[in-house]
């Protein structure tokens, strides 16, 4: 029966968490986006951003002249994401959670791969992209959706893909604190070598998505009430992001963890810089990296 504790631990913490924020949020109004200035065509991709809170980023994004790239997963979504903003402009990140055991297609757990290694791929692809379309003083930004979850997660090293014990809420809370440890390390990385190129993450509350579409029938009931009451909106929820994005006093700014439109701290485990550089060489060897 050991070995069923760390699927208990991680089922209990994330609850934990979650009312932590729900508590949070039940005493404190959402950030309220100030006026952010037009970044004249500057590209912005958004991966999910065609529902949920990465559309309202794209959206807002593109009300201030940015060029939105929406990667996602769904070609049509995608396409109708795209035609409503443009409708809406004329007169505007991905993640799963809590899914039962499932692989990606190159045999990662779903969370892992999904929420932490697919962006730390594409993040890595595009560093030279980023680095040269950076200036002094026009940083290129990085923005890392992370969450409140990644407070009780742990970074089973030896076992990333859950393949020993298998707990989603485990699973989930790990991919939040390995985008953490990634985003970290990065930005120490561009800094060392001067490269204008900034990492925040950003946690955005709960809001009411499609993101919880995975919990049980109970949970589900339990949540709705909870959902209408206490859960931002995805506006709302998106907020923090966008302002990352986009905000002149956050120019050469990187490597802080923002919740509700502020710098906060994230766990003591996500600063861990031997256990950044040792997920930073794992995650290499698994995307086939250098
Ligand atoms: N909602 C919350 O309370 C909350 C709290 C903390 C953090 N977050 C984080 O915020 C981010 C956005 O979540 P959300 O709440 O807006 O949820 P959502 O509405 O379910 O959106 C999730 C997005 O992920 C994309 N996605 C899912 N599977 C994909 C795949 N296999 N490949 C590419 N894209 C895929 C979806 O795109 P398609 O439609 O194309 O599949 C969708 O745009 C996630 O990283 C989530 O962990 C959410």
């Amino acid at each position: 029966m050991w070995w069923l504790l760390p699927c208990v631990l991680g089922f209990i913490r994330l609850y934990l968490d979650g009312v932590k924020v729900l508590l949070y949020q039940l005493f404190n109004r959402s950030f309220i986006l100030p006026d952010l200035p037009k970044q004249n065509g500057k590209v912005a991709i958004v991966t999910g951003g065609a529902r949920g809170m990465g559309y309202e980023i794209s959206r807002h994004l593109a009300t201030l002249d940015m060029h939105v790239v929406i990667a996602g997963n769904e070609e049509h979504e995608g396409l109708a994401a795209v035609k409503k903003i443009r409708e809406e402009l004329n007169q505007g990140k991905a993640g799963v959670m809590l899914v039962p055991e499932r692989r990606t297609d190159d045999g990662f757990e779903l969370h892992f791969g999904l929420n932490y290694l697919g962006h730390f791929l594409l993040t890595n692809l595009l560093l030279d992209v980023l680095k040269k379309s950076g200036k002094p003083g026009k940083c290129s930004r990085i923005v890392i959706m992370s969450s409140a979850t990644h407070y009780g997660g742990r970074l089973t090293l030896d076992d990333l893909q859950g393949r020993m014990c298998y707990s989603a809420h485990g699973a989930y809370a790990q991919s939040k604190l390995a985008l953490l440890l990634f985003s970290y390390h990065l930005q120490d990385q561009l800094w060392v070598r001067g490269d204008p190129v900034t990492v925040n993450a950003v946690d955005p509350g709960m809001v009411d998505t499609a993101l919880y579409d995975n919990l049980s029938s109970p949970a589900q009931l339990a949540k709705k009430p909870f959902a209408k009451l206490l859960f931002r909106t995805p506006a709302e929820g998106a907020s923090t992001a966008i302002y990352t994005a986009a905000a002149s006093e956050l120019e050469g700014i990187g490597g802080l963890y923002l919740y509700n439109g502020r710098k906060t701290e994230s766990s003591a485990l996500s600063y861990d810089q031997r256990l950044q550089t040792k997920l930073w060489k794992e995650s290499c060897a698994l995307v086939g990296l250098q």
